[in-house]
């Protein structure tokens, strides 16, 4: 390898802090489409299914991706969801048209088998309702079954379900998507926000404690991107404590140079709609900043998916089963650090999904669950990203792109745990050719020294490998060598094309 050509550098202080990081940050998703709840977490019958049905092998590596939250259980299937069909003796439960995903529901799997799992998996739920073909009457009814200890007739109904204790589920969505034309039972702005807001507060009335998220846009590409967030906070900012963001990232072609970029995207929809709900805000003539929630984000080739009015009638259907590769892995990382960056204004983000739908996790009928390539940034950076985000200022060269114009080659995101006075450091280099050599000051935390550094990608043959049934364990992070903190800096080479974590300890 010839010498260093480009460089990076940064200043590490706790004294410059954004935020601190939310373990709710690293939640994921599980919605009832494809063969993510069947042929997912549930498989009765399956080697590594327990008596109750729920993979034990999806559970463990659920554990091992160090996901804290599970929004369930859509997605566009809440929309026309009767969650009541889903509780009670299995062998009453209907067979049920799903309209969003052209599938048969059996509804062999609910709500009180879903709260079974997350407490298995150890993540806290994040629930739904259908404010699509459904209104208040019937959130309340899940929020009183689900939430109410106990002498009311939806209460009652869990307790005979043979769930004594409330669930307690703290996180709520008020409906998905519903800017989505395509979404069962779409509104306008309007009369989704009148709705949410009266829904928000007659969940409340059930469960003071609950904290409610409206629907944002389902992407910024949206047309009414914007003027939808203003109208809906418009009537809900004084009732809700989230506003929601989604967006999937794909390469186009072979434009692996805007696609390496995404993390800006991200970043771009993150202050739109923290400007737009600071604008309400200030109409409002209120302090409150209000929090974002990313609850649903990933790389997802969409433009490969026929879409859902092409498929035919089937149940648990193979759908949008992407397999990842290395460089898919790199971008996940680079927008968990976006994430990360706006640790101040995100408080609640969800990698959707979880299992065969668009995942880190896969599972098939005849063998064991396994690692996709991007469960491996996940997972290493919900283990090792805590306490406060510090604000870094990378100076580094830019690149152009066809999509984003000049971007950064590399990109750093650092966070200090007071309590260990640990420092992670993550990085991206973006550069398809060259090394980028990162240079991060730490004199302002004196007596760290590098415990650990974890590469993914970065070796150019091997970019669009993938993990997969045969391969499972393919891809995966490495061991890098020759991090040092000498004289109060940091100095370590990342690789074109990879994203590295470094722990730096005392
Ligand atoms: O995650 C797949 C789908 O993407 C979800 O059902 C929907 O909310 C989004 O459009």
């Amino acid at each position: 390898m010839g010498p260093i050509v480009l460089n990076c550098h940064v200043t590490l202080d706790p004294a410059f802090r954004i935020g601190t990081v939310d373990p709710r940050l690293f939640g994921s998703f599980v919605e009832h489409m494809g063969r993510c709840v069947y042929g997912g977490i549930f498989e009765p019958g399956h080697d590594h299914a327990g008596t109750d049905g729920l993979r034990q092998d999806v559970l463990k590596l659920t554990r091992e991706l160090g996901v804290t939250m599970v929004r369930y259980p859509g997605g566009n299937f809440v929309s026309g969801y009767r969650w009541e069909d889903g509780v009670g003796q299995v062998s009453e439960r209907p067979r049920r048209l799903d309209l969003a995903w052209r599938s048969v529901e059996t509804n062999a799997f609910g709500l009180n088998e879903f709260m079974t799992w997350a407490r298995r998996a150890e993540v806290e739920p994040m629930m739904a309702v259908n404010l699509g073909t459904r209104g208040i009457q019937e959130a309340c009814d899940l929020l009183e079954y689900a939430n109410h200890p106990g002498g009311s007739y939806w209460s009652d109904l869990r307790i005979a379900h043979g769930v004594r204790e409330p669930h307690g589920i703290r996180l709520w969505c008020l409906g998905n998507e519903m800017d989505g034309p395509w979404q069962v039972g779409h509104k306008s702005a309007d009369a989704y926000g009148v709705l949410a807001a009266e829904t928000a507060k007659a969940m409340r009335q059930v469960d003071p404690g609950i904290r409610l998220v409206a629907c944002g846009s389902s992407n910024d590409r949206m047309p009414t991107f914007g003027a939808w967030e203003a109208t809906v906070l418009d009537h809900t900012f004084d009732h809700v404590d989230y506003i929601s963001l989604h967006a999937y990232f794909e390469k186009a072609g072979d434009d692996r140079a805007s696609f390496l970029a995404s993390g800006l995207a991200m970043d771009r929809f993150i202050d739109g709609v923290v400007a737009t709900a600071d604008h309400v805000a200030a109409k409002k003539r209120s302090r409150r900043k209000l929090l974002l929630s990313f609850d649903e984000w990933n790389i997802w080739y969409e433009s490969r998916f026929a879409g859902h009015t092409n498929l035919d009638w089937a149940q648990a259907p193979r759908l949008i089963e992407d397999e990842y590769t290395t460089e898919d892995a790199v971008v996940v990382g680079s927008l968990l650090m976006s994430l990360l960056r706006h640790a101040d204004r995100v408080g609640v983000a969800c990698l959707a999904q979880l299992v065969n739908i668009i995942a880190p996790i896969r599972a098939e009928p005849d063998r064991p669950a396994w690692r996709q390539t991007i469960f491996h940034p996940f997972a290493l950076t919900a283990r090792h990203a805590r306490g406060d985000v510090l604000r870094v200022e990378p100076i580094t060269p830019t690149y152009d792109t066809a999509k984003h114009g000049d971007v950064p080659v590399a990109d750093v995101v650092a966070t200090h745990d007071p309590d260990s006075g640990a420092v992670t450091v993550l990085a991206v280099n973006r550069s398809e050719t060259e090394p980028v050599l990162l240079q991060a000051a730490t004199r302002a935390l004196p007596g760290l020294r590098v415990a650990e550094h974890q590469i993914i990608g970065g070796i150019a043959d091997e970019l669009l490998l993938t993990n997969h049934a045969d391969a499972p364990e393919r891809v995966g992070p490495r061991q890098g060598r020759g991090a040092v903190i000498d004289a109060g800096v940091l100095a370590v080479e990342l690789p074109p094309v990879s994203w590295s974590i470094l722990r730096l300890a005392r």
